[in-house]
């Protein structure tokens, strides 16, 4: 939330944003569920102009042995950004950013996958970003939880994702980078809209308490459009024309 830019109009008085969207529009948003051969399951998403492909293998057998439980089935995650993903290239090597965006999505993935099922077990969800432009975690987990499905993982509901946040003194929905990077604050949120649960949430900025609700019901509503495009990329794959 640094004001990077004050020459920039966030929100103009039209109520129209930065990127020509209103304040409760999504980026646009395209889901393709499978394309990987080699993967167990697979999806790629673009959201606005981040570009994800996220692969799942498993469940599989543990290795290390010893990170396996003799109980409950693992999730491991690995989200990993392509160093000309970014506009400064970005080195390789796993970076803190990489290794705390993989623990929350891997989280915010555990109460929808029903892990009790494989013991012993891992399932692994390999996360390539490809090109990133703000809410690369959220577009990521939305693509992981079509990727689960498609690999046939035992599931309790899918995880859609969309951040809402505030610009210029007013909420709205999925904050870009422009508005991310000069923006007041930047709330990811993860949901099961069966469910109706919340698995991720995190807020990035200072919010008042009426703020902090209102940014939670719009990017809930925000998740449910994920959700029926997630739902699509599905019914494409496995009854319409998408198949592969
Ligand atoms: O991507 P997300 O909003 O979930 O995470 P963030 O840490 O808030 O990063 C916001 C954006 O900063 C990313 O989506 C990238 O577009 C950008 N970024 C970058 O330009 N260079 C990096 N090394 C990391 C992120």
């Amino acid at each position: 939330m640094g004001g990077r830019d004050a020459t920039m109009v966030l929100l103009d008085e039209n109520g129209i944003r930065c990127d020509g969207r209103k304040v409760d529009e999504p980026r646009r948003i395209m889901i393709k569920a499978g394309g990987l051969k080699n993967a167990d399951g697979s999806a790629y998403i673009e959201f606005g102009d981040n570009k994800i492909l996220v692969g799942v293998f498993g469940p599989r057998d543990v290795h290390p042995k010893h990170m396996s439980n003799t109980d409950t089935g693992i999730l491991r995650v690995r989200y990993h950004m392509v160093p000309f993903s970014v506009g400064e290239r970005k080195n390789p090597a796993p970076s803190r950013r990489e290794i705390e965006i993989s623990k929350v999505i891997k989280e915010a993935l555990e109460p929808a996958v029903m892990l009790d099922k494989f013991p012993r077990t891992a399932v692994d969800v390999f996360i390539e970003v490809l090109q990133a432009d703000g809410g690369t975690r959220c577009a990521a987990l939305s693509a992981a939880s079509v990727a689960l499905a498609d690999a046939g993982i035992p599931m309790r509901d899918m995880v859609a994702a969309c951040a809402a946040g505030k610009v210029a003194d007013t909420v709205v929905l999925d904050v870009n980078n422009e508005e991310d990077q000069a923006g007041q604050a930047d709330m990811p949120i993860g949901y099961m809209p069966n469910l109706e649960k919340i698995t991720l949430l995190q807020l990035d900025g200072v919010l008042t308490s009426e703020e902090y609700k209102k940014c939670v019901q719009v990017g809930v509503d925000g998740c449910k459009i994920v959700y029926d495009i997630q739902k699509k990329a599905l019914q494409d794959k496995y009854f319409g024309n998408g198949g592969d």
